[in-house]
């Protein structure tokens, strides 16, 4: 069943142009709307998958995640996409569950997984609604979201973020990326609206979703501070920790009993920034 909510429009999109004719290889090189930056005529599925690999290890290292026992983890990775880093997470999990509110990546994300990764340890879970996971109470060990969270609407982004609290095991680790306000947002935010109201035009609007720059204005759906977040799942949570980049500046308030780390660190985009913490 495919929602009609307007704003999963473009991942529809996306998600009908992987459902085609197309290779995987195919796929990363003539579409837009490849997940990473990297684009080129040689690039291939191996190579679009390495650059998942790469980032993992990034941020193993830069989010302070090196005491994780990912072999002995139920790993659930929200916004999977086509696979690029769920290969690597089925590489070094126990169990990884794929999500995403495109049923035609999961395809080809398990697909992606079988080729690079270990298909055995993959289960992949439809999130229908965009908000809610079909999933029980304390059944993973680790929630994670990368550039998946930025393009939901505000309040299904939050939705997520409870979601991902509510189905990781107390002690377990949630490790969500965001992204907030930088000064080029003042273009950028109209252009994006702009662009996802072409999208429901018939002829255009198919062609806006393949088009790389078109897709990039398109897919930006919400920018969500820390405060705004926290206010929200701070009393779920302990050892809370942001991590922003050190080009910036980022102002968390430490609201009520917990303290809150804010580790500015290197080699992040600026309008990013990581929640990491545990599930009380
Ligand atoms: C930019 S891609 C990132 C994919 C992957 N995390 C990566 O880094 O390669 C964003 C993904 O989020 C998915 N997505 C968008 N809104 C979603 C929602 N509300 N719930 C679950 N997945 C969503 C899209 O279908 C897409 O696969």
């Amino acid at each position: 069943m495919q929602t009609r909510r307007s704003h999963h429009l473009p991942w529809r999109r996306a998600g009908n142009l992987a459902d085609n004719d197309l290779s995987a290889d195919e796929i990363i090189r003539e579409t837009g709307w490849v997940f990473n930056n990297q684009t080129g005529d040689e690039l291939n599925l191996k190579e679009f998958v390495a650059t998942g690999d790469k980032e993992v290890q990034r941020y193993i290292r830069l989010l302070e995640l090196e005491n994780i026992s990912f072999e002995s983890s139920t790993l659930l990775e929200i916004g999977s996409g086509i696979g690029r880093m769920t290969s690597t997470f089925t590489n070094r999990c126990e169990k990884v569950i794929a999500a995403d509110v495109d049923s035609a990546f999961l395809e080809r994300c398990r697909q992606t997984v079988a080729r690079l990764g270990r298909i055995d340890r993959l289960n992949t879970l439809h999130v229908i609604n965009g908000r809610t996971l079909s999933l029980n109470d304390n059944s993973v060990d680790i929630a994670f979201s990368y550039i998946t969270l930025q393009h939901c609407q505000p309040q299904d982004a939050l939705e997520l973020v409870n979601e991902a609290i509510r189905v990781t095991r107390s002690g377990g680790t949630i490790i969500l990326n965001f992204r907030t306000w930088v000064r080029s947002d003042i273009a950028l935010v109209p252009l994006g609206i702009i662009m996802r109201s072409l999208w429901k035009v018939s002829i255009i609007g198919p062609r806006l979703a393949r088009w790389r720059w078109s897709t990039r204005f398109g897919w930006q759906a919400n920018r969500l501070k820390p405060d705004t977040v926290l206010a929200k799942v701070a009393p779920q949570l302990t050892e809370i920790k942001v991590f922003h980049s050190k080009k910036r500046t980022l102002k968390v308030l430490t609201t009520g009993k917990n303290s809150i780390k804010v580790i500015p660190i290197n080699r992040i985009n600026p309008s990013h920034w990581w929640l990491v913490a545990q599930v009380s």
